[in-house]
């Protein structure tokens, strides 16, 4: 059965709204863009995310999230995703996933990219492209009206030619006035979710998770947050917030110096 998004459609006025923090989510990314390289830690950039936020007059979302401890994610390496900013220094060959999500006048804007650390290994550039060029060929099936599963299979379309895994415990997710809600967006196809439609008015992320190796995760014992492949190998994601429209999608979250479709790492 098809469930109905009626519930979930967002008038004009509040489309502005999710404009709004989608356009200031992305401008902060852009502002701490230069600061992503090595010798920084992963706290020096949780500490600008915060500042930025904060002097706007905005609130991280992350930060005090189910408990989370501070404003941002960031997942090195083989961090999968929810990796806990530390005083891990970044260096030359690292990958870094920072997963930035703002709350503007009440409404969320929420997205990522993966950022390679000076030169990195062949393995890191492809996984990194391969996430990349999944959310991207996931955008670009989208049309008013089309179904949820028709995302999962652009992507395994993509990943399968490099043979990395797709990850399926975690998935995108309807945005609005909450961080997580209805609908799930799976990354991979998989009949036992549901076939919701995606219909002009309705907001929500894409951000897959692509590993070099198994698509299993392990989520620390010791923090209960950060989750690692479970083969130790590299794991990439990008996400953007994508608005349904009449005319198609509408990315709210580009940003002025991050990569174009079609940008090869
Ligand atoms: N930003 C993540 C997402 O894309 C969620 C992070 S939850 C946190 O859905 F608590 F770890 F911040
Ligand atoms: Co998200
Ligand atoms: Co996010």
């Amino acid at each position: 059965m098809v469930k109905s998004t009626k519930h979930l459609l967002l008038n004009d006025e509040q489309c502005d709204k999710m404009r709004a923090a989608g356009r200031f989510n992305a401008e902060l990314l852009d502002h701490i863009r230069p600061q992503i390289q090595a010798g920084i830690t992963t706290a020096e950039i949780d500490l600008l995310v915060h500042a930025y936020t904060t002097d706007h007059g905005h609130i991280p979302a992350p930060l005090n999230y189910r408990g989370f401890p501070k404003s941002c994610c960031t997942s090195v390496n083989e961090v999968i995703c929810h990796g806990i900013p530390d005083q891990h220094t970044l260096e030359n060959g690292d990958i870094v996933n920072v997963d930035i999500t703002s709350i503007v006048d009440g409404w969320f804007g929420d997205q990522s990219e993966t950022f390679l650390i000076g030169n990195v290994s062949d393995e890191a550039r492809q996984v990194t492209q391969c996430a990349f060029d999944c959310l991207y060929a996931a955008i670009d099936i989208l049309t008013p009206g089309c179904s949820i599963t028709e995302i999962g299979e652009a992507i395994v379309e993509v990943a399968r030619p490099y043979n990395f895994g797709i990850v399926r415990e975690y998935v995108g997710h309807g945005l609005g006035k909450s961080f997580h809600q209805e609908p799930s967006i799976p990354h991979y196809p998989d009949s036992r979710f549901n076939r919701m439609p995606l219909d002009p008015g309705l907001c929500f992320t894409i951000e897959p998770m692509i590993n070099v190796g198994r698509f299993q995760g392990i989520i620390d014992p010791l923090d209960n947050w950060t989750v690692r492949t479970i083969d130790s190998k590299l794991s990439a994601q990008f996400e953007h917030t994508i608005l349904m429209t009449e005319e198609g999608p509408e990315l709210l979250t580009i940003t002025e110096n991050g990569p174009r479709p079609g940008h090869k790492f």
